[in-house]
């Protein structure tokens, strides 16, 4: 699947850690489509992490930053326009940790200090980028920006912990800025509230095997892979979707508007 329809843009991919990363993914999907970009993630990550593997196959900058440091934040937006001489044409906000997930703290039992760090890596780090890009002007009109989110923002998953909250505030996040971004800019923000998915940070969720036979199960066309979903970002950084702000998009082969399937009723079967 490659149309060059993103020949002649550029942008930012925060979040590729490996190849499993849908971050990862995406750059290669964004690579064979013909946009170029540069590839970001927090310091630790770039030391621990294959990620220059991508860049030297994508013919990638690579620039770190803590997604949570506005300096780190504006040196980079600096680079990027340095590096490709002009304004940027998409960005992918990949990013997503909560310490009481890692250290299997329970809901009813959060540590808020925890909490806290959760809540600026994973949702407000979007509202910082979301601001160096608007004050710096660094976004071309059209542009698109995306961040991903998961459905436990919107309904219970009791594993997905502090997470569901930090995706709630991260989809508002999207809609609020969403709108000073398309009024002033003619830039389009939204989320992608993507299937589960084997990655490094889908693993911390306890159960996520399970979550995710159980949503293969409930899905018409079943989950959306890693694949699935970067093929899905290069049509948001499109000139085909120019229209589309604001929203939270499901990218999970039908699972949110499906009741009961099947499936899970013959499971139940007495
Ligand atoms: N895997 C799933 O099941 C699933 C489902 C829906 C949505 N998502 C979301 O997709 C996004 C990408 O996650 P993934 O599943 O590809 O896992 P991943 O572990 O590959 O990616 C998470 C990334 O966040 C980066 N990161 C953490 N702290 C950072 C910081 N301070 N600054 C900059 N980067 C930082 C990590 O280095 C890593 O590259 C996340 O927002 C995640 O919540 C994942």
């Amino acid at each position: 699947m490659s149309h060059k329809i993103l020949e002649g843009k550029k942008g930012i991919v925060f979040g590729a850690l490996d190849s499993s990363s849908i971050a990862w993914k995406t750059a290669e999907a964004i690579h064979k489509s013909g946009g170029k970009f540069v590839l970001t993630n927090a310091p630790v990550a770039l030391r621990m992490g294959s990620i220059s593997e991508l860049a030297k196959q994508t013919n990638s900058s690579l620039i770190s930053a803590d997604a949570t440091n506005m300096d780190d934040l504006s040196n980079l937006i600096d680079e990027t326009q340095n590096i490709f001489g002009s304004k940027i044409d998409f960005v992918l906000h990949s990013i997503g940790m909560s310490v009481n997930v890692r250290k299997e703290k329970k809901y009813t039992e959060l540590n808020y200090d925890w909490l806290t760090k959760g809540w600026d890596v994973s949702a407000v780090s979007f509202h910082k980028l979301l601001q160096v890009l608007y004050k710096c002007d660094a976004m071309n009109q059209w542009g698109s920006i995306v961040a991903l989110s998961y459905i436990a923002s919107q309904r219970v998953f009791p594993n997905y912990n502090d997470m569901a909250d930090n995706k709630a505030y991260l989809e508002s996040i999207a809609r609020s800025f969403g709108y000073f971004f398309g009024k002033e800019k003619k830039v389009r923000v939204n989320t992608i509230s993507q299937s589960p998915t084997i990655t490094t940070a889908g693993k911390g969720v306890e159960g996520l095997n399970n979550f995710l036979n159980y949503a293969e199960k409930m899905s018409p066309l079943g989950n959306a892979s890693a694949e699935d979903c970067a093929n899905y970002i290069v049509s948001l950084f499109s000139d085909y979707t120019k229209k589309v702000s604001l929203q939270n998009l499901f990218h999970d082969g039908g699972f949110s508007n499906v009741g009961i399937s099947e499936e899970i009723i013959k499971m139940f079967s007495d």
